[in-house]
């Protein structure tokens, strides 16, 4: 059953039903799902512990939604279609019944691990049905996954394993991506030398490049699924039991593993993804993120799998072996709706129209963008070239933290302006604050973007401290959840995403604290001070520029320059490396000694000439330096 809106009108009335009585809503929607036993109470909150609690004590397991529910109706669809990184090499179709015997069977090899309820499980994979299989595994033995992007360096993966105390690691000896081929195993292996919590790692076999298996710790995938019954009855999940960790930079140095659970998540990610996508049975949808990011989690896995959907998982890069290989894929298995990055639209765009000219694209009926801010131009080309003005673009506004899309049109029946995410969906309640604490109220005001009440998507906690969650996003505003974005609303109502607000950085549509990146700087023994800023960036969005203070020893500044780079790859992964480093003599600080990053990042832009008043800096000099300096 779906409970999708087909109207205008609808939508309206549906929006308006989910504000006044936002309890009746939800539950509603929720009814629409097997739970083990129903809930007591829908809802307990209050954004000052904060302390949230959808569905109380209602039992299910997640995966019974995908699964079974979907079992003796449609078993035979595919739910996931797999595209590898060759495409002279064979696909691979798991349809909903395939789906249900790989992932019990694999639930059964978790309990021979000896993985129990609340352990915590980390997948580090490739893009194979195998880390999907993995992960709903993980959620049908009761088990937390934290999917941890397979670019991350072994010291990001040792430092996850070590906040969460991962007991299992699911992996792969190695990834293919374009033209390379990419140890993964290899990484995990440094990770977990450096850790003292894990207890067995599997491995999938992928590239079937050399790795190392050491007794009694790694066991192959295949060698342990082997003979595995292929029934599994599910745990019985409590609604608000953790479901994953998934973690996510912000403006401090270290990542924090946002925590969600299992009924509200489940309500939401499908409610949201039936919606915005308006998908009829048997369409073909198609989501290019990686699962290590949380649109990969919402809206490659558990969105489209519990709306019985089938989705389209591809393994490779937008440009290998070919730029048109995204619209090859579409051609291929008649894509309906098709959701990327700005960042993805904006480096194909770049390869002009020619590698589009072969493909139809006839069967495509909705665009999505995610990610980041979305500019009028990428929007234009993507309407017209790809979309051939016939296909409605969702731009949808949300974060890790959202769990699932919170302002977007929905497709076909919201009218759409280029880069306007548009308005909220139903039951979801937005404020615009002013720095004062005060809400802008009407149209045709600027301000932060914070969400008033609570929706069952919503982060519950960070794990392992409370106090952040509650100082990160329920600190700043009042009885508030704070997004970090700055949002204009037009005079129309209709919501424009500007940007962060905090020292938080978006590289092709990846979150980047710059203090993360700063302490991986750091860390290079030749540099004695650091700050990093953002600056616009054709393709990327944003890029990062970092500018270093360095005892330079008898280096070059070129060597230095490669040197510091490789350390910043090693410490995070190669997508935290600046794309320009510029030695400096010193940086505009304050008399404190804040660094005055207003002025790092006009200067990175470009925009000499509104630094405003330099001169009471400490050392106003170095802005004039740096000028010179800038690279
Ligand atoms: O700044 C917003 C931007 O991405 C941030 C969330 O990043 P992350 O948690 O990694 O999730 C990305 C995928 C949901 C937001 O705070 N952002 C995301 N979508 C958009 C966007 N900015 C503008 N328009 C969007 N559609």
């Amino acid at each position: 059953m779906s409970d999708r809106i087909h109207t205008l009108s609808g939508y309206f009335h549906e929006y308006q039903k989910s504000v006044t009585q936002p309890e009746e809503f939800w539950a509603r929607i929720a009814d629409s799902f097997h739970w083990k036993k129903r809930w007591d109470k829908i809802l307990e909150w209050d954004f000052e512990g904060p302390n949230v609690k959808w569905f109380q004590n209602a039992k299910l397991n997640i995966t019974e939604n995908i699964l079974e529910r979907h079992l003796f109706t449609i078993g035979d669809r595919p739910a996931i279609i797999w595209e590898p990184n060759d495409p002279e090499e064979e696909g691979r179709t798991l349809t909903y019944s395939d789906l249900y015997r790989e992932v019990c069977k694999f639930s059964n090899v978790l309990i021979e691990q000896g993985v129990k309820k609340g352990d915590k499980v980390i997948i580090y994979m490739p893009m194979v049905p195998e880390a999907a299989i993995a992960m709903l595994g993980c959620a049908r033995v009761g088990a937390v996954h934290s999917v941890v992007f397979a670019g991350f360096s072994s010291n990001a993966l040792s430092d996850r394993i070590d906040d969460c105390g991962a007991k299992l690691i699911i992996t792969s000896d190695g990834n293919f991506r374009g033209n390379k081929t990419i140890p993964v195993k290899a990484v995990v292996d440094e990770a977990v030398a450096r850790t003292s919590t894990v207890e067995s790692v599997i491995v999938y076999q992928r590239t079937k490049q050399e790795v190392v298996m050491k007794e009694g710790l790694d066991h192959w995938w295949h060698e342990l699924m082997d003979g595995k019954a292929e029934t599994h009855l599910a745990e019985e999940m409590d609604a608000e039991d953790m479901l994953f960790i998934l973690y996510t930079s912000g403006s401090t140095g270290q990542p924090k593993g946002v925590v969600h659970t299992c009924g509200g998540y489940m309500v939401y990610t499908k409610y949201s993804f039936e919606n915005v996508f308006q998908y009829s049975p048997g369409d073909v949808y198609w989501c290019t993120a990686d699962i290590g990011w949380i649109t990969g989690h919402s809206y490659i896995v558990y969105g489209p799998l519990l709306a019985g959907a089938t989705s389209i998982m591809f393994e490779g890069v937008p440009t290998y072996p070919h730029p048109g290989r995204f619209w090859e894929i579409v051609d291929k298995y008649k894509v309906n709706q098709f959701y990327t990055a700005p960042t993805a639209i904006r480096a194909l765009q770049a390869f002009g129209t020619e590698p589009i000219a072969p493909y139809s694209l006839e069967s495509l009926k909705v665009l999505g963008s995610v990610g980041e801010p979305i500019n009028e131009e990428a929007w234009h080309w993507y309407h017209t070239h790809i979309g051939k003005t016939r296909c409605p673009i969702v731009d949808t506004w949300w974060q890790t933290e959202t769990g699932g899309i919170m302002v977007s049109p929905l497709a076909g029946i919201t009218p759409t302006k280029p880069a306007y995410a548009t308005l909220p969906l139903p039951g979801i309640h937005l404020a615009i604050m002013d720095t004062e604490g005060k809400e802008l109220s009407g149209n045709s005001v600027e301000g932060n973007l914070c969400v008033k009440f609570p929706w069952p998507g919503m982060l519950r906690t960070t794990y392992g401290d409370h106090d952040r969650c509650k100082q990160t996003y329920f600190a700043a505003y009042k009885g508030m959840y704070f997004t970090g974005d700055g949002v204009k609303r037009d005079h129309d109502g209709y919501y424009r995403i500007l940007g962060r607000v905090d020292d938080v950085i978006n590289v092709s549509g990846h979150r980047m604290g710059t203090a993360e990146v700063e302490n991986a700087i750091n860390e290079h023994p030749l540099v004695i001070e650091s700050a990093v800023v953002g600056y616009p960036h054709e393709v990327k969005g944003q890029g990062i520029y970092a500018y270093v203070i360095c005892d330079m020893k008898n280096r070059t500044e070129a060597n230095l320059i490669g040197e510091i780079k490789d350390t910043v790859t090693k410490i995070i992964g190669p997508i935290a490396k600046p794309d320009k480093i510029q030695i400096v003599p010193g940086l505009p600080k304050t008399r404190s000694g804040k660094i005055m990053r207003r002025i790092l990042r006009k200067i990175a832009d470009g925009s000499m000439d509104s630094l405003g008043d330099t001169s009471t800096l400490l050392d106003p000099d170095v802005v004039d330096k740096i000028i010179e300096g800038k690279v």
